[in-house]
């Protein structure tokens, strides 16, 4: 049986399964290889990655903060139970990877340490914030990552750096990349990670201190033909995918509800669902608000908007009126769709009280691309 796997995965060209360090060879090098260019080009081929059985995985945003009205090591609680008992296939890691505290609600912490994002790729904040909080089955499989916005206000580029050069679980191999996935009988889905900040912050009038104007300018990411240019390869990305059981797309920032009327800054995301509900896009994952909500479009738009940006910093309400919602809370989203791959069931844990279990507090399901509409 391993061999047999091992041939499938020689053909595949990729090993997941289960492994750890499986994206270097025996020597430790890179079984892919850094394109030059950019972080925000994306990545030129798609990862291909198969499991055994059906699909598990969890989503998680907005966690890497600690202090006074923060919830980070009780939700990795909830989540190395929950991944180990369930045998979870990876997560997906909506961003927010690395935040400031110091300058916000938790001002009572003192950290040295203490800044926005990470600095390089030997930053401290790689083992504090992420290699010692999130521990058993988390620690051995892959974190599929899009940035954030605290991300950016460091330095993002040194996000991407870690999985090229010190560890490939943190599964980041630029700003945009495809996979896809095949499991169970013959299933398959396909992530589209996207970075959703050059869309919400409008680079002309921003004028923060932090470094994310500079970084989009110094990644060419600013202007409104390579704004466009990014749409047109997610449309073409969706076009190549037309014939798989389902779609996924990952970004950081919410694109529908009212948060993008709230937000002046909200830019150029009202661009993004037409697409996703042109090539019937299965749901969208995205952080950035600190809470868990679920919401649809409307009536016509097939996609489902999972919201999953409690995973430990500071509480929030979120963005008003979506379909559900918990606000003020920590927790994570559950996703599981058995071999058969027809639908996808959905649980949505709360991990808000650290002297109460966590539980599940909102649950669904979705169904399968290929599974055709009633009438
Ligand atoms: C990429 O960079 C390497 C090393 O700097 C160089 O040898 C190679 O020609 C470059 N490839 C392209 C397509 O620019
Ligand atoms: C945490 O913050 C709250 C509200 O700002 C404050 O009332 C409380 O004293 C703080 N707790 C600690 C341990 O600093
Ligand atoms: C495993 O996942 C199921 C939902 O698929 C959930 O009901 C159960 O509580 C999880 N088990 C643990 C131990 O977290
Ligand atoms: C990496 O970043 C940390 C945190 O800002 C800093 O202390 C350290 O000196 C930096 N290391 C290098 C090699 O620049
Ligand atoms: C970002 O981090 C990388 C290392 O990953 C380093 O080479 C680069 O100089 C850093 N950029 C800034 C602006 O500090
Ligand atoms: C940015 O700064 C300019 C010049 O000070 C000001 O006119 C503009 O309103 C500011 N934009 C935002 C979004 O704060
Ligand atoms: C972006 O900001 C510039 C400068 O304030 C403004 O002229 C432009 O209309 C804004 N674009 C959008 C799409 O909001
Ligand atoms: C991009 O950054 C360079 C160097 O900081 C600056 O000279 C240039 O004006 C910036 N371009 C835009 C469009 O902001
Ligand atoms: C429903 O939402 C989609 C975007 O997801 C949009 O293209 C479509 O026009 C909307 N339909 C109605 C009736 O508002
Ligand atoms: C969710 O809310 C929107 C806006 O209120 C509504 O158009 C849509 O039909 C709702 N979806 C469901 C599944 O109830
Ligand atoms: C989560 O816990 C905080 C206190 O730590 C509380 O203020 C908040 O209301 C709780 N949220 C929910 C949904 O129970
Ligand atoms: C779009 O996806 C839905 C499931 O969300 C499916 O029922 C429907 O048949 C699909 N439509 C097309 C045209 O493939």
């Amino acid at each position: 049986m391993k061999f047999l796997l091992f041939f499938l995965v020689l053909i595949e060209g990729v090993i997941l399964i289960s492994g750890k360090k499986d994206y270097y060879s025996k020597k430790g090098s890179h079984i892919y290889k850094r394109p030059n260019g950019s972080v925000s080009d994306p990545y030129p081929t798609v990862f291909k990655e198969k499991y055994v059985g059906g699909l598990r995985f969890l989503v998680l945003g907005d966690w890497g903060q600690r202090g006074n009205g923060t919830g980070q090591p009780q939700v990795a609680a909830a989540m190395k139970t929950w991944a180990d008992r369930n045998k979870t296939s990876f997560v997906i890691n909506v961003g927010d990877n690395f935040y400031q505290t110091s300058t916000t609600t938790a001002k009572t912490v003192t950290d040295p340490i203490d800044h926005e994002g990470v600095s390089n790729e030997t930053d401290h904040k790689w083992k504090s914030y992420w290699l010692d909080v999130y521990g058993g089955r988390l620690k051995d499989i892959k974190w599929f990552t899009v940035a954030g916005n605290h991300d950016w206000y460091n330095n993002v580029t040194a996000e991407v750096d870690y999985f090229w050069d010190v560890d490939s679980r943190f599964f980041f191999p630029s700003l945009y990349y495809v996979r896809k996935v095949k499991f169970g009988e013959g299933i398959c889905a396909a992530f589209i990670h996207i970075d959703t900040n050059p869309y919400y912050y409008n680079y002309t009038s921003y004028n923060h201190t932090n470094n994310l104007k500079q970084t989009l300018n110094d990644s060419n990411l600013y202007t409104p033909e390579q704004l466009d240019g990014r749409l047109k390869w997610l449309e073409d990305q969706l076009k190549n995918v037309q014939d798989t059981d389902w779609i996924f797309v990952v970004g950081h920032h919410p694109l529908i509800g009212d948060c993008r009327i709230k937000n002046d800054a909200y830019y150029l995301m009202y661009e993004i669902p037409p697409i996703l509900t042109k090539y019937n896009v299965s749901a969208y994952f995205n952080g950035h608000a600190h809470d868990l909500s679920l919401s649809t479009d409307n009536a016509t738009s097939p996609v489902t908007y999972f919201g999953s940006g409690a995973g430990g910093a500071a509480l929030g309400i979120g963005c008003l009126n979506p379909n559900w919602t918990s606000p003020y809370t920590f927790g994570f989203l559950s996703v599981k769709i058995p071999s058969n791959g027809k639908t996808l069931y959905f649980d949505f844990v709360d991990a808000n009280q650290t002297d109460t279990p966590p539980k599940v507090i909102y649950s669904g399901k979705i169904k399968s691309r290929k599974v055709k509409d009633e009438n």
